[in-house]
């Protein structure tokens, strides 16, 4: 059994919380969207100066409402790719600096291994081998969860992510940022059938389509499209946005459940801010109960950006005697296939520093 204290700033929550193994002891999040919302999203920059500001608090936070103290800690994480670079860069060398002050274990956290973490918060004994949908501002994936570090992706979006499809039909259609949560509101009093919308299939050469793969980006070119047909005051925007919502959470949905049937996997575990859609919980939820799979959709908190569930797949590395260099670096990029090139077993030598995994 492990108690970690993990630190997540790899985009605009500044975040720390304290995991025992699948269980929460405290859980801090200063979320930064009122800073960004003037800009209409987030600027890296101004991010990475919030997290400064703000890291310090949140680690206190987390140790003062779990009433621990340092002694009481078995190691320390912090997300350290995907991301933005200067963001992940804060959080990551506050949690170095303390694993070196404290003398604990240090873990770098790959953040969609974090999400996928999310689902055992809230359903302790899920257990792989499940399929991961996970769909956030910056991701849309299907992923094949085998054991913990073992993931493969299935499938994935092309182009945008169907958050970020959200945040840009929403900034077309002047509604603000973040994009998901008012189109998800308005989309209640609208048709859904009211326009067509492209389902975005991916071709293959040799013919037919990718099963799994999606586009989002002709999905919003077709509202744009829409929109410049209209007169501004002659937009009907909640049937629009209901329109928009019902083909996302067709295409995600007719995608997942191929998936899960085709790899034999009975259960789909969503994450990413993009569950918290009332639209995509429902097609899903639907459809998975017409082939008798279970879906998991774990509370927004853990849904969205949290330490939580950054915190939670530190402690099972930590089990199994992974621990990341003290040289580790922070990546913008990173594929999950590649989540196992962070550690080291705890017996073994340094990585090398020239590791293509930190490059
Ligand atoms: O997982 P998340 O908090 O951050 C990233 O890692 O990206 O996801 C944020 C994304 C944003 O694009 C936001 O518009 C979307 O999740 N989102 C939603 C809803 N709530 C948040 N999208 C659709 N419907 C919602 N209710
Ligand atoms: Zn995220």
């Amino acid at each position: 059994m492990s108690t970690v204290l993990a630190i997540e700033t790899s985009c605009d929550e500044t975040a720390a919380a304290i995991v025992r193994d699948r269980q929460i002891l405290s859980n801090v999040v200063s979320s930064q969207i009122q800073v960004h919302q003037p800009y209409g999203g987030v600027v890296p920059e101004v991010a990475s100066r919030h997290h400064v500001e703000t890291v310090n608090w949140a680690i206190e936070q987390a140790l003062q409402q779990a009433g621990l103290t340092w002694s009481e800690i078995d190691g320390i994480a912090a997300t350290c790719a995907p991301g933005l670079v200067g963001a992940l860069l804060v959080g990551l060398t506050a949690g170095k600096t303390l694993a070196l002050l404290h003398q604990k274990p240090f873990l770098g956290i790959h953040h969609l291994e974090g999400h996928i973490y999310a689902s055992y918060l809230s359903q302790p004994d899920l257990e792989p081998p499940f399929l991961c949908l996970l769909v956030s501002g910056g991701h849309t994936s299907l992923i094949h969860v085998k054991d913990c570090g073992v993931y493969e992706t299935l499938g994935q979006t092309r182009d945008d992510a169907a958050g970020e499809a959200f945040d840009k039909v929403a900034r077309l259609l002047n509604l603000g940022y973040p994009g998901g949560p008012v189109i998800d509101r308005l989309a209640q009093t609208g048709n859904p059938k009211a326009f067509a919308l492209p389902e975005g299939k991916i071709s293959l050469p040799e013919g037919g389509y990718h099963p799994y793969d999606a586009s989002f980006s002709g999905l919003k070119t077709a509202v744009l499209r829409l929109t410049q047909a209209l007169p501004a005051d002659a937009i009907p925007v909640p049937d629009l946005a209901a329109s928009f919502q019902a083909a996302v959470a067709q295409a995600l949905t007719k995608r997942t459940i191929a998936c899960a049937i085709n790899h034999g996997l009975s259960t789909i575990a969503v994450g990413g801010g993009v569950a918290a859609n009332s639209g995509l919980r429902q097609h899903l939820q639907t459809a998975a109960a017409e082939k008798g799979l279970r879906v998991l959709f774990p509370p927004l908190k853990f849904c969205t950006d949290n330490a939580a569930m950054i915190a939670c797949a530190a402690a099972e590395h930590l089990n199994r005697g992974h621990e990341s260099p003290l040289t580790l670096g922070v990546q913008s990029r990173m594929s999950l296939a590649a989540v196992m090139q962070l550690y080291q077993q705890s017996n073994q030598p340094p990585l090398a520093d020239q590791n293509p995994a930190f490059s």
